[in-house]
C-alpha cells in the first residue's frame, strides 16, 4: 500500500512515521509513504497557497493551482490512488471504514489547512472526505497520521503473530475487556482469579463478560451494532447498572 500525503507541514510527519508499527511496516516494504509539500507547486514568487473566500467571511482558504498542481504529481506515483481530504465535515473515521481503506492500492491524502479549500478542488479531485473526530484539528496532518497508523496495521504481515489487529476494540463493535500481566497483586490490587485458573472456556466467558459491561458502561451506541445475544443482554440488565 502506498500513501502520498499533501501538506503543507511535511516535518510534522517525520517522528511519528519514524516510529513503531508505521516505521515497521516501511522496513518490511508492506507500505511506502510519500510526502509532498504543497507550496512547493505554488508558482507565483512568495509561494502562496491561501487566498480569502469570496463573498467574504472569517479565514482563508486553500487555493486550487498549487492543490491541484500538487494532487496531479502526487498521483504519478500511484495513478489508481483513492484521494481522501481530511476535514471534519467528511465521513467519520470508524474501524470499518479503515478496514474497508486497507483494501485500496493506495491512498493520497490531503491535509486541510485554513478555514478549508477551493470546493472545486473537492468536485475534480476528491474521492472521501474524511473526519477523525467530532472536534476541530489546528489542520488535515494528524488527521493524515491518524489513517495511515489505523490502515497500516491492517495490511496483513504488518503487525506481528503476537500481535492481533482481529482482537483489537471495534473489530466486533465492542470494546475490550481488562487486560493484566505480572504480578498478580499491585498495591494490593489482584489479578481476577478466573485468569489464573487455567481455565479456558470460563476466561473467554468472563472476557466477554467484561467487554459487554465496559461497553454498555463507555459506549452504548456501539451495543446496537454488536452482536449480542439475549442472554447476554439479560446478563447486562442482571448488573443493575445499565439500561440496556
Ligand atoms: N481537520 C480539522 N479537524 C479535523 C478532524 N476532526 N478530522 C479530520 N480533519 C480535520
Amino acid at each position: 500500500m502506498r500513501f502520498d500525503i499533501l501538506t503543507l507541514f511535511p516535518d510534522m510527519f517525520k517522528g511519528p512515521f519514524d516510529e513503531s508499527i508505521i516505521r515497521r511496516g516501511q522496513d518490511k516494504g508492506l507500505i511506502q509513504i510519500g510526502l509532498h509539500q504543497i507550496r512547493d507547486y505554488a508558482l507565483d514568487r512568495h509561494h502562496t497557497v491561501d487566498d480569502s473566500p469570496y463573498g467574504g467571511g472569517a479565514g482563508m482558504l486553500m487555493k486550487p493551482e498549487p492543490l491541484a498542481a500538487s494532487i496531479e504529481g502526487a498521483r504519478r506515483f500511484n495513478p489508481e490512488a483513492t484521494v481522501l481530504l481530511t476535514t471534519p465535515q467528511g465521513k467519520p473515521l470508524k474501524q470499518g471504514l479503515a478496514q474497508e481503506l486497507s483494501l485500496k492500492s493506495g491512498l493520497l491524502i490531503i491535509c486541510g489547512r485554513y478555514e478549508g479549500v477551493d470546493e472545486r478542488i473537492r468536485e475534480q479531485y476528491v474521492d472521501m472526505e474524511i473526519s477523525v473526530g467530532d472536534y476541530v484539528l489546528s489542520g488535515g496532518e494528524l488527521a493524515a497520521m491518524v489513517i495511515v497508523d489505523t490502515v497500516t496495521r491492517l495490511i496483513p504481515g504488518v503487525l506481528g503473530s503476537d500481535e492481533s489487529a482481529i482482537t483489537d476494540s471495534f473489530s466486533d463493535s465492542l470494546l475490550e475487556y481488562p487486560q493484566y500481566t505480572r504480578p498478580p497483586v499491585f498495591k494490593g490490587l489482584k489479578v481476577p482469579e478466573v485468569l489464573l485458573s487455567g481455565n479456558h472456556a470460563e476466561i473467554a466467558r468472563w472476557r466477554r463478560e467484561q467487554a459487554l459491561i465496559r461497553t454498555a458502561e463507555n459506549r452504548p451506541d456501539l451495543l446496537k451494532q454488536a452482536n449480542v445475544t439475549d442472554k447476554e443482554l439479560l446478563f447486562l440488565r442482571s448488573t443493575g447498572v445499565f439500561d440496556v
